[in-house]
This record gives C-alpha cells, sequence and structure tokens, in this order.
C-alpha cells in the first residue's frame, strides 16, 4: 500500500492521477478541511473520458500531519510513503505554523514511517533547504552545497533545512528515503495558493516584473522523478528538481501570452520590491489578508541564482518537459476552468 501526504496540493494531486493510472492500491492523506473538489477538477482536465474514473479510485483518509495520533488509519499496511504535505509560505508572521507542519509535520511522519516499517520514504524538501557556492560571478546552487543555519534566513526556507534535516535523521536510523528538492513548481492546481497563485495574478494582468531569475519545473516532471526514484529504490541521496534556469521576465511574459495579455514591461527595481514588500506587510497586518510579498521574496525575486540538475538527469537518464509546455499546461488549465461547472458531474 502506497501513502501519498498532501494529495489535495499541487504536488500531491499530480502524483494521485499518476498513481490512479497503475495497478498498485494507494491512500492518500486529506484534512477534514481539504477541499479535494481541485484534485477532481486536475483529473478531468488530464483525463476528460476516464477522470471520474480513476479519481474514485482514490482511497482518502483523514489526519493532520501536526497531530501523530490521527495518522494510525493512514498508516495500515503501508510500505511506501509520499511526503508532499508541507506549508507554503513566506510570512514570518505565520513562522509557528510553517515549523509546526514542516518541520514536527515531517518528524512525525518519518518516525511513524520507522515504526510501521515503511520500506520507501520519499520526501519532498525544496532547494530552499541548499546552500549555494559561487561559479566564476554566478551563483549556483547543486546537492553538495550545506546550507549554514542563520537566524536571518527565512522561516519558510529554515522550515524546510530542519525538515529535511528530519528524514536524514530517520535515514541514520535506518529509513531507507531519498529527498527530491524542487525549484518553483509550474502546474495546474489550486489557483488560491502556492505557486499556482502565479497564473491567477497574471490572469489578472501585472505590467511589472521582477529583475531576478529562478529554476522552474513542470509539477508533472516532479512527481514521474519521485516515483522513478522509489522504484528504483534510490535512498541515501538527495536530488536538485529543476528544468531550465530562466529570468521572472521570461516566465511571466509567457503566462502573460497565454491569457491574451501583455507581457510585463516595467523593470522593478530591489528598493521598490522591498518597499512594495514593506506596504504588503501594512496591509496584511490591517486587513489580516496573508503576507504575500515579504523581504525575503523581494530578495530573492531580485537575485539571480542558477540550479544545477545534472544529478537527477544522469542518475535517472531524465529529460524535462520545457518550462514555455509546462507554463502552456497551467495557462490551458486556468482558461478550462470557466466551463468547468457546466460539465463535471
Ligand atoms: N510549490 C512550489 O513551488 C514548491 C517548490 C519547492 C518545494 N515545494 C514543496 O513541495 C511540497 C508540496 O508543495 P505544493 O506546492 O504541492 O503544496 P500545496 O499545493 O500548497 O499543498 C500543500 C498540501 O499539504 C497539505 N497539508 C498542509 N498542512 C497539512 C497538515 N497539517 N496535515 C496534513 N496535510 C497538510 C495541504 O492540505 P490542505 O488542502 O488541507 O491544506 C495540501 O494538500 C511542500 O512541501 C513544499 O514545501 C513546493
Amino acid at each position: 500500500m502506497i501513502l501519498v501526504t498532501g494529495g489535495s496540493g499541487l504536488t500531491g494531486s499530480h502524483l494521485l492521477l499518476e498513481l490512479s493510472r497503475k495497478k498498485e492500491p494507494f491512500r492518500a492523506l486529506k484534512r477534514n478541511s481539504s477541499d479535494i473538489s481541485w484534485v477532481r477538477r486536475i483529473f478531468d482536465y488530464y483525463e476528460p473520458e476516464k477522470g471520474r474514473e480513476l479519481f474514485f479510485r482514490i482511497e482518502w483518509v483523514d489526519g493532520d500531519i501536526t497531530d501523530p495520533d490521527s495518522l494510525t488509519a493512514a498508516f495500515r499496511n503501508v510500505t511506501t510513503v509520499y511526503h508532499t504535505a508541507g506549508y507554503v509560505s513566506f510570512d514570518p508572521g505565520e513562522h509557528k505554523k510553517i515549523r509546526k507542519i514542516n518541520v514536527e509535520g515531517t518528524r512525525h511522519m518519518v518516525e511513524l514511517s520507522l515504526k510501521y516499517g515503511v520500506e520507501h520514504f520519499c520526501h519532498v524538501s525544496s532547494v530552499a533547504a541548499i546552500g549555494k557556492h559561487h561559479q566564476g560571478d554566478e551563483l549556483w546552487v547543486a546537492e553538495t552545497d550545506y546550507r549554514k543555519m542563520r537566524k536571518e534566513r527565512s522561516c519558510y526556507a529554515f522550515s524546510k533545512l530542519l525538515g529535511e534535516l528530519e528524514v536524514w535523521r530517520a535515514m541514520e536510523e535506518g529509513l531507507r528515503a531519498v529527498i527530491v528538492n524542487p525549484v518553483i513548481i509550474l502546474g495546474p492546481g489550486n489557483w488560491n495558493r502556492g505557486s499556482a497563485r502565479l497564473f491567477k495574478t497574471m490572469q489578472n494582468g501585472l505590467p511589472f516584473y521582477p529583475p531576478g531569475s529562478n529554476g522552474f519545473v513542470d509539477v508533472r516532471d516532479v512527481v514521474r522523478i519521485m516515483l522513478l526514484l522509489t522504484e528504483r529504490s534510490i535512498s541515501g541521496e538527495r536530488f536538485v528538481i529543476n528544468a531550465e534556469n530562466l529570468s521572472y521576465r521570461q516566465v511571466l511574459s509567457w503566462i502573460a501570452h497565454g491569457f491574451g495579455r501583455k507581457a510585463p514591461s516595467i523593470r522593478t527595481s530591489k528598493g521598490l520590491m522591498t518597499l512594495a514588500a514593506m506596504t504588503d506587510w501594512m496591509i496584511s497586518r490591517l486587513s489580516g489578508k496573508p503576507h504575500l510579498l515579504t523581504r525575503e521574496t523581494a530578495r530573492t525575486s531580485a537575485s539571480h541564482i542558477f540550479y544545477n540538475n545534472e544529478k537527477i538527469r544522469s542518475t535517472l537518464g531524465y529529460e524535462f518537459i520545457p518550462v514555455k509546455e509546462a507554463v502552456n499546461n497551467a495557462v490551458r488549465f486556468s482558461l478550462s476552468l470557466a466551463d468547468y461547472a457546466d460539465h463535471a458531474d
């Protein structure tokens, strides 16, 4: 039996779709409050004929990774765990919640995996948990770069590092585990959270672009790689998962074109981004809404960091989906939502 955490999220839902096309039984953890209607939408989008049938192959089980007692039923007869559940937020005001889910939640998952004799554990970390090295004038990230724990680190990056360390510790205690460290994941998902929010923002139109660059990857690549690593029983390793290093301007322009909008043409300076971050912080404090543009996101979106994907490419002989296709796929999904309600049963 396979257990997937975070099944209602971007990565988890795509993993469930891949598993639903295979024979092995699988189960998905969700919270009482989880909205699984997005999972159904994603299944119907990729599989217009069989989406419903595939969706009903999922055995949902309720539980919360921050409450280990709630996870007993989820672990029944489980031999493989894909841990995709996490909280993606850069709001320092949410640091307790971020840490509870990404660190304590992961600790409970690995401890229960050890307790119930899970044979293989695949953990979704992030490149935020890895350090950087200089290559000439450029800053690069590779699996061997260890990140120092520094107080000024973003609470999200810090939580992903500590969460990953829980998995490394469990490996020392005998758990066979593999870690994937994705860059920004692009794909069809709930528009109101995580990286999928980018598409909502761009559909509404955005004249600005941040000056920096980043790594981007299609969610389908992330989950296929997770399955391949587990099938090959690879453990004791981590892998940077990056398709291409690209400027924000390029990626935002592709998204804008997909929605029939003008590409963003006004380059924001680092100073302006920081000012916008401070304004966003004040608005979030007054309105109670989440703080989306933080000083940390302002800083990263102004920097140029390159992610080395050589290790995963040579280990699996893997070829990534071009980021332009990842963007077009997510745009097509977003556009398909308009008439989805009329056709769903
Ligand atoms: N998105 C990216 O660009 C990116 C990049 C690098 C790494 N990552 C990492 O990849 C993983 C998946 O990210 P994503 O973008 O797919 O996330 P997402 O779409 O935001 O989904 C997060 C999932 O985690 C679940 N979850 C959160 N707290 C939970 C709890 N206490 N108990 C059980 N389930 C809980 C959520 O359930 P609910 O539906 O109930 O909220 C949801 O299913 C995360 O660990 C993230 O840190 C993401």
